[in-house]
């Protein structure tokens, strides 16, 4: 059975009712998180960016000629161009997506600008990481992981996925891994439910990703969009919240929604240093580096092999 069709059946007979939120990167979705990349209240890409645009030249020594860049959930790519202006000497990059359009996109756009790249895009999941090739340049391997998607992740999901990235990047390795702090309630809910709705359709666009791939008959308008601060669990939590009772059907079976009762589709936790250096000695690493941007404050490690 197609992964996302078995999936959301677990997650709607699970109770409370959730699912993975890479589901939520169909060729729509990517397009909808590029236009939150965008929101003024959506300060994470904004602030990482500037802060990888301070701190990106003085790591670019450390790496060494002919190194492979290896991006994990590399999306448009964006980000990577900095990356690549402050370190000429990297000779390949492979960026990793589960978003086929985003990444076919974003491989053609980076061929196109940087011309001399060897760019080999991977479709696939992250929490199953393939081997690399065995003809890449003779340098370095550098693992880049920013936007703190690792914060969607479990922890040990997380620790899982960082684990095998060292394994799969080898001994001599860095990776940069990009954070999102703790900071207040309010700039966080704000971050994720602006006021445009455009994290709302992001949110919705799950139930038609569903309706249009796997023939569910989600009603959009039983359902609305939730983004809550979970202090408890230093995560802002997205959910779908059904305005009524409601039902769905997926391959004959019904599955029924109370008024209030919510489908749980992506927790975005929120780091503090000790966290992510907890995280690092977990799955093998060491932070070799640490810088933080102004308030609202994300951060960029650089790991080491521990
Ligand atoms: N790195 C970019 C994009 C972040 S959005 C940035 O920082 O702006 C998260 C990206 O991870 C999306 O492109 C999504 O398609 C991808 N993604 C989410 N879950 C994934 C998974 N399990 N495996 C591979 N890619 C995944
Ligand atoms: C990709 N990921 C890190 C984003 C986040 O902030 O958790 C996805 C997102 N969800 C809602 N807005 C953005």
């Amino acid at each position: 059975m197609q992964a996302f069709r078995r999936e959301l059946t677990e997650g709607l007979a699970a109770s409370p009712k959730s699912i993975s939120p890479k589901w939520l990167y169909d060729a729509k979705g990517s397009e909808l998180f590029e236009d939150i990349t965008r929101l003024p209240e959506y300060y994470p890409t904004r602030q990482e960016r500037a802060l990888l645009r301070r701190v990106a030249p003085t790591w670019a020594k450390g790496v060494g000629p002919d190194a492979t860049l290896v991006e994990l959930g590399s999306g448009a790519s964006e980000k990577t161009r900095i990356v690549l202006d402050a370190l000429p000497a990297l000779a390949a990059y492979i960026p990793l997506d589960i978003s086929q359009s985003a990444l076919e996109e974003a491989a053609a756009s980076i061929r196109a600008d940087y011309p001399k790249l060897d760019v080999r895009p991977v479709l696939g999941d992250f929490s199953a990481l393939p081997s690399l090739p065995d003809d890449l340049p003779s340098g370095r391997r550098v693992g880049f992981f920013p936007g703190s998607t690792l914060g969607n992740l479990e922890r040990d999901e997380a620790v899982r996925l960082l684990a095998s990235s060292r394994r799969m990047l080898g001994e001599d390795a860095l990776f940069i891994l990009g954070v999102d702090l703790i900071k207040d309630r309010e700039t966080l809910e704000a971050a994720y439910d602006d006021a445009q709705g455009v994290t709302a359709r992001f949110n919705l666009n799950l139930l038609e990703r569903a309706n249009r791939e796997l023939g569910t008959d989600f009603d959009l308008t039983a359902f609305r969009h939730r983004a809550v601060w979970n202090e408890a669990c230093s995560r802002i939590e997205m959910h779908l919240e059904a305005v009524r009772d409601t039902q769905v059907t997926l391959d004959g079976m019904t599955y029924d929604f109370a008024g209030g009762e919510t489908l749980h589709t992506e927790s975005s936790r929120k780091f503090s240093r000790d966290q992510i250096e907890q995280l690092a000695s977990a799955s093998g690493w060491s932070v070799r580096d640490w810088a933080q941007s102004d308030a609202p404050s994300v951060a960029l490690a650089v790991l080491a092999p521990a």
